[in-house]
């Protein structure tokens, strides 16, 4: 079987590893060779061992029927949405590892597959090397998933993790994070919890079976997170970590990305640096955490292989896959019951008149108090917090 790269950065030249490292364990278990006969790029690679590979226009790959097998690795909605679409609509499977692109665009090329009977297939697109779509999708398929919460993002949990370790500031964690090449030069994307926020949408997507838009759902990221915060963690013995997170309530569910406050015995607890690990609450199964290298070229590009194996195994039919088009609309998160952990500066006797009996945390600021709520639902902490003068909430898990 024949197989084309777009875009051959990070993620592209993973694969392009992956499949020359492994090419005959991958020959065995697919049962023919994978043969890779175009990279696409706008760089031509003088000298390098693929270059002879590159071509620089989709249609060169659209348009040579002795191509079975895409993998998308370029990036961003455009142009990755008409160079995908275009494969499919030309009777080629397509992978992807791009989590806008299956966020904004997964229902609509997974209908296109169907209708050309291949597949579009996107396992590196959460969680990087993580097995976690594909087990969703089958092994997972008996249960009703009543909750999805994950650290899905490498860059934020390596900077709460360095903060946590080393009491740091967040402007100095993210510099070494950016010098140690694990953020971004803009960072803004994982920072800000917009990264996590396409994941959660995809996630709930595949447990719900149709289109979540991830602009509903609330997203905070991790960049007003202080030394002082970790320090207040610290003394009510909880992790601070950027979670995504979807709970079902009726027929829809409730997400939302944002920074939480974890109890040691929260099985995410533990999940440090770059790891991402997902948590799954099936109606059936129970807990069930699947925990691994989230980010990176070579385990990004296993997820990508391991979808190419899966295409090849399947070349002339279409996995059904469930996602229609037709939008979820999402519950109000407002009305979602948790403990909340406040920093004011008010007295404590304005504290307890809004908030009841709760246990205070003193001289971590000079001039304000902690303090951590009975659960409530966020309508209610919204309602009692406003008498109050509040430097920062942050929700416990
Ligand atoms: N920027 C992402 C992260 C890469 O830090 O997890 C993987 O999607």
């Amino acid at each position: 079987m024949k197989a084309a790269i777009m875009g051959f950065g990070t993620i592209g030249s993973g694969v392009y590893t992956v499949l020359t490292t492994n090419e005959d364990i991958i020959a065995k278990r697919v049962g023919e060779k994978i043969e890779l006969k175009y990279i696409l790029d706008l760089r031509e690679f003088p000298g390098e061992p693929w270059e002879k590979l590159v071509v620089n226009d989709y249609k060169t790959i659209a348009e040579d029927p002795e191509v079975d097998i895409v993998v998308e690795t370029m990036g961003g909605v455009e142009p990755a949405y008409t160079f995908v679409k275009a494969m499919l609509e030309a009777g080629k499977h397509v992978t992807t590892s791009n989590k806008a692109l299956v966020a904004d665009k997964g229902a609509d090329l997974i209908k296109t597959a169907r209708e050309n009977n291949v597949n579009f297939l996107f396992e590196a697109s959460v969680g990087g090397g993580i097995p976690i779509i594909r087990p969703i999708l089958e092994c997972l398929t008996g249960d009703v998933i009543e909750e999805i919460s994950g650290i899905v993002n490498g860059t934020t949990n390596y900077i709460m993790t360095k903060m946590t370790m080393d009491g740091s500031d967040f402007a100095d964690v993210l510099k070494e994070a950016q010098d140690l090449g694990y953020a971004e030069k803009d960072p803004t994307a994982d920072i800000e919890g917009h990264d996590a926020q396409r994941k959660i949408a995809i996630l709930t997507s595949l447990i719900c079976g149709q289109q979540v838009e991830y602009t509903d759902i609330p997203t905070e990221g991790i960049s007003q997170i202080t030394a002082d915060d970790i320090k207040y963690a610290n003394a009510v013995n909880r992790r601070i970590k950027l979670l995504a997170t979807s709970t079902a309530t009726g027929n829809t569910y409730i997400a939302r990305v944002a920074p939480y406050l974890l109890d040691p015995k929260h099985p995410l607890y533990s999940v440090d640096d770059v790891f991402n690990a997902i948590f799954v609450h099936g109606n059936m199964l129970g807990d069930g955490m699947f925990y691994g290298s989230g980010a990176g070229s070579l385990p990004t590009a296993s997820a990508v292989v391991g979808d190419i194996v899966e295409m090849a195994r399947h070349k002339d039919e279409n996995i059904p896959l469930e996602w229609k088009e037709e939008k979820l609309e999402l519950a109000d998160p407002s009305g979602v019951e948790c403990r909340f952990f406040v920093r004011v500066k008010s007295s404590k006797d304005d504290v307890k008149k809004a908030f009841g009996d709760v246990e205070f945390v003193e001289g971590i600021v000079e001039g304000e108090i902690g303090f951590m709520t009975n659960v409530m639902s966020e309508a209610d902490y919204d309602s009692k917090a406003s008498s109050l003068d509040v430097v920062k909430m942050i929700r416990v898990k």
